[in-house]
């Protein structure tokens, strides 16, 4: 079988390509430099995507990804990733986010230096061969206020630095809840009273509505008379014509920016003739260091995506914690199974599926069981179409509406999970667990039984009746049908009755229509997960 194309779109350190070539498993095209001619040109033949800022996946390009897969940020931001369109073709994207947070607080740590003690200026200077002493009188960091706004991986680790430099450290992150920052020992506070307060501020948020322009002409004169500010994180985060205004103003003390709305910013921009503005070309990921962790991030999730079907910080999937992979990984497949067999045994399209969850497992996140449900049900209209991305997207679509909850009695007994699917005029109910061997039905309808939903199956709907088995057994038999394994249910004696039968071969619709006329049916299905 052809291995799967994936397509370095841009620099990636040798340990990752090293990586992925040990790997054996891809036909790799390692380009370092892509321009969007050569992008698009070979799009419709990739399976997997690295990229970093370079490139971007928009809305056009997806449209032209018949093949693809996944697409991976090897770094944090995926400002240049049109997640919205990925998802909605099926497409995992992922990044790798934890590899440069060291460099990138050490450079904002070195731009923070820069600003107080004006060292790329003075070195500037005396480059030229000039010796400016009194023009390079600084500001000592002990005991001076630094806000940080964004404390999540960056952030955190610029408070623990500005903290061993002695100084007084405020903070905002509206996201993260007060007892998880505790650890930090500083004054959380808005981003009003840190642009007030602070001496210098740092931030380390993404590029969002709520951050785009936090510094702007609107809130200029509300800033703390010579504020410094320090950018690593996104441009647009201080509106850069604010900046420009409020330094000749006198309002802004010095900025200090690796990134920008524009890289590289125009020749235009007066940023660039700014004695207060010391400016880096986006190098907080600049670091052997880093640019290691990234690359070899970026290609274990690579391998593992294509060996495991695991998406490690995926950012339109639920990412399953891989210490609990070992417990979840078998009701994935039951759920997914038990998605499609409800999507078989049900005649009319579905409105509502319910899951409850019980029993010891319910400590875990099982939102991605869901997914799986969504991705079976989904499969039997829609065929390969629809994965694990897209699945809850087309159900939101289809008015499809899927809910998990978790009953949190009977926490320590054994986990099983129960079903209640609605379509317009019929209720189906079900029970499932995971055995030894598998996942399989405790429950359908009321009825009990031990049916694992995988690969052939016969349903049979019949009156009690004697003789019935043997009948069928007998018909099959003179279509060289095996049966491998069967299943009788009833909920009384002369009721009516329910089989599964699991069978080596399909049956085909002609033979179901054969069966359907034999007058102790009234119901046959073939049923293939
Ligand atoms: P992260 O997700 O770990 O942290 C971001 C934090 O920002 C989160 O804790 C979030 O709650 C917080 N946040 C979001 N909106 C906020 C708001 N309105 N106000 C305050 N806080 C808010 O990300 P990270 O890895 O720390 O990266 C931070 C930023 O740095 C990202 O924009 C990333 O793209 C950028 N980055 C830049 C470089 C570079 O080369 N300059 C390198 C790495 C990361
Ligand atoms: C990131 O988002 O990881 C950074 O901006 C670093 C980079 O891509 O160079």
């Amino acid at each position: 079988m052809a291995k799967p194309k994936i397509l370095i779109a841009d620099n990636l350190d040798k340990d990752g390509v090293d990586i992925l070539t040990h790997a054996g498993i891809f036909d790799i095209d390692y380009r370092k430099k892509t321009t969007r001619e050569e992008l698009e040109a070979v799009i419709g033949e990739i399976e997997g995507l690295i990229i970093r800022s370079a490139s971007k996946v928009d809305k056009a390009l997806v449209e032209k990804a018949a093949k693809l897969k996944v697409v991976i940020r090897a770094g944090v931001g995926v400002d240049n990733i049109d997640i919205p369109a990925c998802s909605q073709k099926g497409i995992v994207v992922m990044n790798a986010p934890a590899g440069n947070s060291i460099s990138t607080a050490e450079q904002a740590i070195a731009l923070l230096f820069s600003l107080a003690r004006k060292i790329p200026q003075a070195h500037a200077s005396m480059k030229a061969k000039a010796w400016e002493k009194s023009k390079f009188q600084g500001t000592q960091l002990t005991g001076k206020k630094l806000g940080v706004i964004g404390l999540g991986r960056i952030g955190k680790e610029v408070v623990k630095r500005a903290k061993g430099l002695q100084m007084e450290v405020i903070g905002f992150d509206p996201y993260i809840p007060k007892e998880h920052l505790a650890h930090l020992e500083i004054e959380l506070m808005s981003v009003e009273k840190i642009l007030k307060e602070a001496d210098f501020v740092t931030v380390h948020t993404p590029l969002t509505e709520m951050t785009k322009g936090l510094v702007s002409n609107k809130n200029l004169t509300s800033l703390k008379p010579g504020i410094r500010l320090i950018n690593c994180a996104r441009g647009g985060i201080y509106d850069e014509a604010a900046i420009i205004q409020g330094i000749k103003d006198g309002v802004i003390g010095g900025a200090a920016l690796d990134v920008f709305s524009d890289e590289p910013p125009p020749k235009t921009s007066e940023l660039y003739d700014l004695e207060n503005v010391v400016l880096t070309p986006h190098l907080g990921a600049s670091t052997d260091e880093a640019q290691i962790e990234v690359a070899k991030e970026t290609a274990e999730s690579m391998v593992a995506f294509f060996t495991t079907g695991l998406a490690r910080n995926s950012l339109n999937f639920p990412t399953i914690d891989p210490s609990a992979m070992d417990i979840l990984a078998p009701w994935f497949t039951l759920c997914a199974q038990i998605g499609s067999f409800i999507g078989q045994m049900m005649k009319r399209a579905l409105r509502e599926v319910e899951i409850t969850y019980r029993g010891s497992f319910t400590a875990l996140n099982l939102g991605p069981l869901e997914i799986a449900l969504t991705k079976g049900l989904l499969s039997v209209a829609m065929g390969s179409d629809v994965n694990l991305v897209n699945a809850p997207i087309l159900a939101k679509d289809r008015k499809l509406k899927i809910t998990g909850k978790k009953d949190s009695q009977g926490a320590n007994e054994p986990s099983m999970l129960s079903i209640r699917a609605i379509d317009e005029k019929e209720t189906l109910t079900l029970k499932a667990t995971v055995g030894t061997v598998g996942g399989f039905i405790t429950e359908l309808n009321g009825n009990s039984l031990e049916l694992h939903p995988e690969g052939n199956l016969l349903y049979i709907e019949n009156t009690d009746t004697p003789g019935v088995v043997g009948h069928l057994g007998t018909f099959l038999g003179s279509h060289k049908i095996n049966i491998s394994s069967m299943q009788l249910s009833r909920l009384s004696k002369g009721g009516a009755a329910r089989t599964f039968l699991g069978l080596d071969d399909e049956v085909s619709k002609e033979l179901i229509d054969e069966l359907k006329k034999k007058e102790f049916i009234v119901e046959a299905r073939f049923i293939k997960i």
